[in-house]
């Protein structure tokens, strides 16, 4: 939200308490006590509203106390709020949080209701590398403490601390001196604890607390929107996958086809550096690409004989079928319905439904159209041995940049000659 706010709304900075946070803008506005906005056109009253509310839900109380004193604060707060991959993010956070801290090391620590035990999820510096599969007690640490009090803990003198659990020290050959850890909640309960340890030439503070604290408040939204997310999208993606296997089982010959595709897709997909959210809905297409084969009666879809033009034509239109079943569903974007739509469609105009040349073609249409010729041609059918590999790329790249893209056929190339 915050970094769709600073993109909207042009936002250079914040000053809180007379600490400028980010850059000066052309224009400043008082929006709290003591919070200034500086953006590059004066808000409208509207947009006003909507930085309040963003700022809002960034728990404004804990904004407020917080001395900022790196102007890269400010990205920091927009990549958390950002929808990079969690372990990216949360790692980032990490860093940051040890440069705010003057800290040795920091980690999140997730609770492990099996075992009743703090495990280790994300370290940084310090002694990450070597304590991740240590098992920490809920009753015996100073990490178990702060979660089951569900209170920040500053402890500065560890070795002295009874409740300091000395194994993680031992497992890393490393000391702790001090520390300050803060739990990690979702919906008042707490899921785990943010820690950072050895503060370099001083103590843990009452100022350091206000900045773990918006850490953990922060991280606690990202975390819990994430495990929401993953949940929802494995379960999504199931049911994505058992359709696609429906759709392979009525073609007798391709029983694994569309996960193949898919797998493909994501390994070429991946090559060429696409992001995450590309990757994920370019597995999505992959998966659904023939899904019009609903709508193509058995009698033609598994014909043994040659097929007449007119069944051919049949056979041609689940792309136009398959398009528009999934551009019907509200929660999947174009580029999964053009996939289906455009995935035999050739660079030259020589492919089908619409003779689609060139950028016509989708990326999607067009990293399908690779996967899927690859995949038919490499399978055994029960009119045809498979192909080997080699045969194929050669194959393939004769008919670029005629027929399929180059740089495609050249990343299909590398996932499959190793
Ligand atoms: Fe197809």
């Amino acid at each position: 939200m915050l970094d769709l706010a600073i993109q909207n709304l042009n936002i250079k900075g914040f000053k809180i308490k007379n600490i400028l946070f980010g850059n000066e803008g052309t224009h400043s506005t008082l929006i709290y006590p003591e919070i200034y906005v500086f953006t590059e056109e004066r808000l409208n009253p509207l947009k006003l509203i909507t930085l309040k509310n963003v700022l809002f839900n960034l728990d404004i109380e804990k904004l407020k106390n917080v001395k900022f004193k790196k102007s890269s604060t400010l990205e920091i707060l927009k990549l958390i709020s950002s929808n990079f991959k969690l372990e990216t993010v949360l790692k980032l956070t990490e860093d940051a949080l040890r440069e705010l801290l003057n800290s040795d090391g920091a980690s999140i620590l997730l609770y492990n209701e099996d075992k009743n035990v703090l495990n280790f999820y994300i370290t940084s510096g310090g002694a990450s590398g070597s304590i991740e599969t240590i098992d920490i007690p809920i009753n015996a640490s100073i990490a178990g403490e702060c979660f089951k009090k569900k209170e920040t803990l500053i402890i500065n003198d560890a070795q002295k601390n009874p409740l300091h659990f000395k194994q993680t020290d031992l497992k890393a050959k490393y000391k702790t001196t001090n520390l300050i850890a803060t739990p990690l909640f979702f919906e008042n309960n707490p899921i785990g604890v943010l820690e950072a340890v050895n503060k370099k030439d001083n103590y843990y503070t009452e100022e350091d607390k206000y900045i773990i604290e918006l850490f953990s408040s922060l991280i606690s939204n990202k975390l819990m929107n994430s495990k929401i997310y993953n949940d929802l999208s494995s379960t999504v993606k199931g049911f994505i996958l058992a359709v696609a296997t429906a759709i392979d089982l009525r073609d007798n010959y391709t029983h694994t086809h569309s996960k193949n595709v898919s797998n493909l897709a994501i390994k070429i997909g991946k090559i060429l550096k696409f992001n995450d959210s590309f990757l994920e809905e370019l597995e999505i297409a992959a998966l659904l690409h023939d899904i019009g084969k609903i709508g193509i009666p058995d009698n033609i879809l598994n014909k043994p004989s040659k097929l007449t033009e007119k069944e051919y034509k049949i056979i041609q239109s689940h792309t136009i079928i398959g398009a528009k079943l999934l551009s019907e569903i509200d929660f999947l974007s174009k580029n999964i319905s053009l996939g289906a739509l455009e995935h035999h469609e050739k660079l030259d105009g020589s492919g089908y439904p619409y003779n689609k040349k060139n950028n016509d073609i989708s990326l999607f249409g067009k990293i399908l159209a690779v996967a899927d010729i690859y995949d038919a041609l490499t399978a055994k059918r029960v009119y045809k041995e498979p192909w080997p590999k080699e045969q194929v790329i050669k194959m393939l790249k004769n008919d670029c940049p005629k027929k399929f893209d180059c740089v495609i056929i050249e990343a299909l190339e590398k996932c499959v000659i190793d």
